[in-house]
């Protein structure tokens, strides 16, 4: 039995491989464009190992797909692939559509054609889970109740509105052919191997680096944070046990506005790590022009999924956050390797 993981040399992909390499033996065919955001140091443990098989390719190369799905016969798949900053799709939409959109389509075709020359047993088993976000249902007002799957979708970056349309895709396949889907609308994810464009890990190396964390606008938009695995160990859920054709929302009941998020890492640093003046390194934390567009509120009813499925999250923001910072603390080498080149025009770029 084999699986096919898009996007699994990025963040939480990677993080979901070394999780279902961990407990299982099934092997995983992991097919990633590798873009700026994918790294195979995230999977460098797995080197020798034969349950893993690395594809370099593009979700949008449909004979690329057609030759995957021929040759491992895949009993699902998970697709993680997909352009995910929200402050690139401003300054970029193009590739978010490419990706996000018509590269979905394209797994989408490749899996009905597939799907379609199964046997009825196999034809039974197989899932397509499609891995989305909270930020397709727009923002939340402060008083208003966290998103539950039936929330109307009202997405308002270029990255929401390209993972808005790919949920819709993969809707449409199951409603109009029949394609055994499964959707998961997660909240913010932080832990190891994250990619350091996006707050947590943006801080916690700016920090260490002497350097300015910049809060946009006043820092009281709210997310949502979930650890990395809770999500992975809430897909392995959704795949194993979901309802056919149904969504679930995936959160950690942690809602943070981003200031007391970036003085949390902050404190947390200032145990470990301490500053040569003794200062806190709070004192770094500087208020920078907004994000166009900025939602101000995300958050997560997750009752669905522990009702029917027994998910709930194992990490308190606490405790992920401190092991968030023992990761980057202790992995100095994959740091150096990800804030070379490319990496740097873009922070140049984002924070002139
Ligand atoms: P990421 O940007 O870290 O990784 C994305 C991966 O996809 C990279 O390895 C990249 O090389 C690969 N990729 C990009 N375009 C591709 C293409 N055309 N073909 C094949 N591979 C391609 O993203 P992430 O944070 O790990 O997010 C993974 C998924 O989870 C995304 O679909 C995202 O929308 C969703 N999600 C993320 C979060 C979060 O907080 N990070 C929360 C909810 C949902
Ligand atoms: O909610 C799920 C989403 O979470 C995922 O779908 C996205 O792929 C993922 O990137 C994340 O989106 P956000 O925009 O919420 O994450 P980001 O880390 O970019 O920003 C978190 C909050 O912090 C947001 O309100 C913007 C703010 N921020 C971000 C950066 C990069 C700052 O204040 N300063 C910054 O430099």
């Amino acid at each position: 039995m084999t699986i096919l993981v898009t996007g699994g040399a990025g963040f939480i992909g990677s993080n979901f491989v070394l999780d279902w390499l961990a407990q299982s033996d099934e092997t995983v065919v992991n097919l990633d464009k590798l873009t700026y955001a994918g790294n195979l140091q995230n999977l460098a443990s797995l080197e020798g190992d034969a349950r893993h098989v690395f594809v370099q390719g593009d979700i949008g190369d449909g004979a690329l797909l057609k030759s995957l799905f021929a040759r491992y016969r895949f009993r699902s798949v998970i697709n993680f692939a997909a352009e995910s900053h929200v402050d690139r799709s401003i300054a970029g939409p193009g590739a978010f559509i490419h990706t996000n959109i018509v590269g979905s389509f394209q797994l989408l075709e490749a899996a009905r054609a597939h799907w379609g020359g199964l046997d009825a047993l196999e034809k039974g088993a197989f899932r397509l889970l499609h891995v989305s976000t909270d930020e397709v249902y727009g923002s939340l007002g402060r008083e208003e109740a966290p998103f539950a799957e039936t929330h109307r979708y009202e997405p308002n970056s270029p990255y929401s509105a390209s993972k808005a349309a790919s949920d819709h895709l993969v809707r449409a396949y199951h409603h109009t052919y029949g394609l055994p889907v499964l959707t998961t609308n997660c909240s913010n994810n932080y832990g190891p191997y994250h990619f350091p464009e996006k707050l947590i890990p943006l801080c916690i190396l700016n920090a260490l680096a002497g350097k300015p964390l910049p809060i946009y606008g006043d820092g009281q938009q709210i997310r949502d944070w979930l650890y990395v695995t809770d999500h992975c160990t809430a897909i392995r859920r959704v795949l194993d046990a979901g309802r056919i054709g149904e969504t679930y929302n995936v959160g950690g009941w942690n809602e943070k506005p981003n200031l007391d998020v970036v003085r949390g890492l902050c404190d947390i640093l200032d145990q470990l790590a301490p500053r040569a003046d003794r200062n806190s390194y709070a004192e770094q934390i500087t208020f920078v022009a907004d994000r166009p567009g900025h939602d101000s509120r995300y958050a997560i009813d997750a009752h669905k999924i522990e009702r029917e499925l027994g998910w709930r999250p194992a990490e308190t923001f606490e405790t992920g956050l401190r092991k968030t910072v023992q990761w980057y603390l202790g992995h100095e080498e994959w740091v150096r390797n990800v804030t070379s080149g490319a990496y740097r025009d873009w922070i140049a770029k984002q924070y002139a």
